[in-house]
């Protein structure tokens, strides 16, 4: 969506995977779905350097209404839970230096069945402009027929720049529509900031690894419509909680960073491990992702057991992803030969390589033709950057005929 916003892919906190439709502030005060957990939240973002890093928006999703909309026909959030009510909450946020995020349904009802936003768009949208909100995620529950999706949406858009207020629009459009058909990906791309095209991500490995599967299989759809203002959402980022090892966790930062797609983290940031933490703050991974090319990375190869996907960057830089999808044995070792990638001419004659996950590592110059052997943790993944060194060029017969 051409609308000035997500010229990078958005990076902020979700609360979804992590804290649910946990509404039992009673008994779990700590962890429920309340203005206590943003602000904290937003507290935390500035104080362990989540803010340097460059993660913004404190995102609230599901189960956050009143049951009933007021007297007007406009959303209220739980008086309960949110006392000070959201333009507060904004306040609160924005006096951090932090954006803050929404969540509604373009259907009936939430997918928790909270009231949902159809027959509303433009109420909602100016709702959520008064309160001061910079992003609204945007769910895709309850529609009465799934052919009213796409007019949902772009209604919702179309409300949302009537606001004048700059709001991030984080799409569930194609997820819905993928049942039925294959989405219209020209149409979401000009209406929205990124959405979400696959089931939700969970706290576990198969999740993980079906997300990325689902992507490399679509990616000749999906990866070329993906550019600055509009990004593949392959959901959020659950580093930090329970059910991802410590290569598995470096394996979605450095995936999520190949992928373009938006960091939103779903932890506790009141409660996480340091080593979580230093991944989710890596520099290096985050210049990836952030970088202004704005190109969406692809699955190039696959063999053995390895999967290799390549991220073209700005000044005709490549990322590299080396994933070992073994799940037994040992760490080994994957013989990598620049000529044989999609984007070898990155390595033409020359080129500077970097390891910079899971560990730092200057390679040293290479030509298109050194093998090049990288050593990958079963479930891990390293990735390194690739920096073009000038001179006389080998020509592609050259490298063809190598290979
Ligand atoms: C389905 C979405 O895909 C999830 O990310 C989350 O927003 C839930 N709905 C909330 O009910």
């Amino acid at each position: 969506l051409d609308n000035g916003l997500a010229r990078t892919p958005t990076m902020g906190w979700l609360h979804w995977e992590r804290f649910m439709c946990n509404t039992a502030c009673d008994t779990d005060p700590h962890n429920c779905i309340s203005e206590k957990l943003y602000m904290e939240m937003a507290d935390m973002m500035v104080k362990d350097g989540w803010k340097d890093a460059g993660y913004e928006y404190v995102c609230i999703d599901d189960c956050w209404p009143s049951m009933d909309r007021d007297p007007k026909g406009r959303l209220q959030a739980d008086p309960k839970r949110f006392p000070g009510g959201i333009k507060k909450l904004a306040d609160y946020v924005h006096s951090k230096g932090l954006k803050l995020g929404i969540y509604a349904d373009v259907g009936t009802k939430t997918c928790a069945g909270y009231p949902g936003s159809l027959g509303h768009y433009e109420t909602d949208a100016e709702t959520f402009a008064e309160w001061g909100v910079d992003l609204l995620k945007f769910d895709g529950c309850y529609m009465p027929k799934w052919t009213l999706l796409a007019e949902g949406y772009m209604n919702m858009s179309i409300a949302l720049n009537k606001t004048g207020r700059s709001i991030v629009y984080s799409c569930e459009w194609p997820l819905y529509e993928w049942p039925f058909h294959q989405p219209n990906y020209t149409a979401i791309q000009q209406t929205c900031n990124h959405w979400r095209n696959f089931a939700d991500v969970f706290d576990s490995w198969t999740s993980v690894k079906a997300i990325l599967d689902w992507t490399a299989a679509h990616q000749s759809l999906i990866a070329a419509v993906a550019g600055p203002g509009g990004w593949n959402d392959p959901d959020m980022l659950v580093i930090g909680n329970f059910g991802l090892s410590r290569d598995q966790q470096e394996t979605q930062m450095a995936m999520w960073a190949i992928m373009a797609a938006p960091l939103l983290m779903s932890n506790d940031l009141r409660d996480i491990d340091p080593q979580s933490r230093q991944l989710l703050q890596n520099r290096h991974l985050i210049a990836i992702n952030q970088d202004p090319l704005g190109k969406q990375g692809n699955r190039t190869a696959k063999g053995n057991g390895f999967e290799v996907w390549e991220r073209p960057l700005s000044e005709g830089r490549l990322a590299l992803a080396v994933t070992n999808r073994n799940e037994i044995g040992g760490p080994s070792s994957f013989p990598l030969t620049i000529a044989l990638l999609t984007n070898w001419y990155c390595c033409n004659p020359q080129c500077n390589a970097t390891q910079v996950t899971p560990k730092y590592r200057e390679l040293g110059v290479q030509n298109p033709f050194t093998p090049l052997h990288i050593m990958v943790n079963p479930t891990g993944t390293a990735v390194l950057v690739i920096t073009p060194i000038k001179g006389q060029q080998y020509t592609p017969q050259q490298v063809k005929k190598w290979v």
